[in-house]
């Protein structure tokens, strides 16, 4: 079972499901579309959040997505997940509900998202349609896994890790292990150098011993750390959704939760699902 905590929990689940159900009345009159919906992160079926008294479970968003009946079922609903005894539970609860047309893989996203893109791009794939939903922990996805999918069309929603996973490792000090900056580099598809430009003030300034460079990580890198992000989505997909943002109780920002997309409309109804939650 997967653990997590807070509020943000049931609106990230209620965003997928929302917006599902949207994406599937539109095209419930467009029958020559087949309709894959991909989960990347799947967890196990449940998640058990923990309060400051007691702890309940709820269910994850793959039993939802499966769920859903009206206005139409997606054709095939593919649900990736990396710990095996997840796989093997999340799957026997999903067949529970739902048995042809649901797949469940013991696999790596980044592995799956480079398999249904060139899926997409061949022959057998050319008359589907995506909704993916990529729900990581931390920071697992590659830019390199993102960048395939330039062109296609998956409307994705994306669970970005901008305070827990790049603020964490953009050390105040500037003191960044080189599998730290090999690990940033790898999530935004940016140089070393890149990074350092976008996040960190380097200032000459004369002391005693001569002219020294100070270092500083910019104030309010958080905001920085998001549009670095959202910048290098908007060059694959044509339009990025405002955010959901995600805090924490001390309120600060966990993740940002976005949805991409080439299609306009698309975004405008994510835009709608978030305005109606941030209000
Ligand atoms: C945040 S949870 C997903 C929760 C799920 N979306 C739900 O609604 O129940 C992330 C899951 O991704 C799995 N995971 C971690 N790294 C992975 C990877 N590289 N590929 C696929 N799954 C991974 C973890 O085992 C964990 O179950």
């Amino acid at each position: 079972m997967n653990k997590f905590g807070g509020n943000w929990t049931y609106q990230k689940i209620k965003i997928i499901e929302d917006y599902a159900k949207a994406y599937l009345e539109i095209m419930k009159n467009r029958p020559y579309w087949k309709l894959l919906y991909f989960d990347g992160f799947a967890g196990s079926g449940e998640i058990r959040i923990d309060g400051p008294l007691d702890s309940k479970v709820i269910e994850g968003a793959a039993k939802k997505i499966v769920a859903i009946k009206e206005p139409k079922m997606f054709d095939l609903c593919y649900f990736v997940e990396f710990d095996k005894q997840k796989a093997r539970n999340l799957q026997a609860s999903l067949h529970q509900i739902r048995k042809a047309g649901v797949v469940v893989v013991e696999d790596d996203c980044n592995r799956k998202l480079q398999d249904m893109a060139a899926f997409l791009k061949s022959k057998k794939g050319k008359n589907h349609k995506v909704l993916a939903f990529i729900d990581p922990c931390g920071m697992e996805v590659d830019w390199e896994s993102i960048a395939c999918l330039e062109g296609l069309p998956i409307d994705m929603w994306l669970l970005v890790p901008t305070g827990i996973g790049v603020n964490r490792l953009l050390k105040k000090d500037h003191q960044i292990s080189e599998a730290w900056w090999a690990k940033l580099e790898a999530f935004y598809g940016l140089s070393r150098q890149m990074l350092d430009h976008d996040f960190y003030d380097h200032t000459r300034v004369q002391t005693l011993f001569g002219e020294e460079v100070v270092v500083q990580k910019r104030s309010k890198a958080i905001l920085t750390i998001e549009s670095t992000y959202m910048k290098r989505l908007n060059q694959v997909f044509k339009y990025v959704s405002k955010p959901y943002v995600l805090r924490n109780k001390n309120k600060s920002i966990m993740f940002h939760f976005v949805l991409a997309s080439n299609n306009q409309v698309a975004v405008s109804i994510a835009n709608d699902i978030i305005s109606k939650i941030n209000t």
